[in-house]
């Protein structure tokens, strides 16, 4: 049987502190990518670094992305960073709606207008869900529902099935290992944001887009959450900063 590309993403938050240092961790990362021929890697280092990280970069199994991109065009937006700007220094992907983005303030309707700038520039966007606790009633349920529906109305059906969604339980994030979510509760929540973007798009679009989990994922249970998770890659934040951890997530990918 064919294995299908997973895709695993770096997300390397506000780290690490000098170019010096991002410049080390992306060589070791980049010294063994190329032989992981079933796994998309994509990195996404502050926006200071992108350039100079993706200038430097003569190998192409390395894509790079951004963590968050602005929703204006261009303009007098004080800090802001724009899809065409990233596009233009080698970005071929975007975060969007990450929670600790969501947590300063990002408001799904911006994330709404994220993603359809990122689109129109040609860079797929990453978008993050997730919830902050379990209740017993499911109540997280309607939340991602409700984030899905929010961060993807208006958008196209041939453009939502450019779109990765990334789910990312709050409760899982900057932990261990061990604090990661369950395979098991990873399937069932993978199968209902399948059946959301089923009925609030089309089969196909329910079948096809590709979905992530991120939270605490480490060379450890990184097999077990591929192989019975029911997605396909991950977003890794720590396990990212570290060449040896990072590699061995993209190994495990690549081998199953
Ligand atoms: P973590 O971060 O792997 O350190 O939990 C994931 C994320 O926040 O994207």
């Amino acid at each position: 049987m064919k294995k299908v590309k997973k895709l695993v993403i770096g997300n390397w938050k506000q780290n690490p502190s000098t170019h010096t240092d991002a410049s080390e961790i992306f060589k070791g990362i980049a010294k063994k990518a190329h032989t992981f021929t079933n796994v998309t890697t994509v990195v996404c280092p502050p926006f200071v670094f992108i350039d100079k990280l993706s200038a430097g970069y003569s190998g192409s199994s390395i894509y790079f992305g951004g963590q968050d991109v602005s929703f204006e065009k261009s303009g007098a937006h004080t800090g802001e960073i724009s899809a065409a700007q990233l596009y233009s220094i080698g970005c071929d992907y975007v975060i969007i709606g990450h929670s600790e983005r969501r947590a300063a303030g990002e408001r799904d309707e911006s994330v709404n207008k994220k993603i359809k700038i990122a689109l129109e520039h040609k860079l797929t966007p990453v978008v993050c869900i997730g919830e902050s606790e379990r209740d017993s009633h499911g109540k997280y349920l309607s939340h991602l529902r409700n984030q899905i529906a929010k961060a993807l109305k208006g958008v196209k059906e041939k453009d939502v099935l450019q779109v990765v969604i990334a789910y990312e339980p709050i409760w899982a994030i900057g932990k261990t290992g061990k604090d990661a979510i369950t395979p098991q509760k990873l399937h069932e929540t993978s199968l209902f944001i399948r059946r959301v973007l089923l009925e609030t798009f089309s089969k196909k679009v329910g079948m096809s887009v590709t979905i992530l989990y991120g939270g605490s994922v480490k060379p450890m249970n990184a097999r077990e959450l591929l192989e019975e998770g029911e997605v396909s890659g991950f977003l890794v934040g720590g396990a990212s900063l570290d060449a040896g951890q990072f590699i061995s997530i993209l190994e495990t990918a690549h081998n199953i």
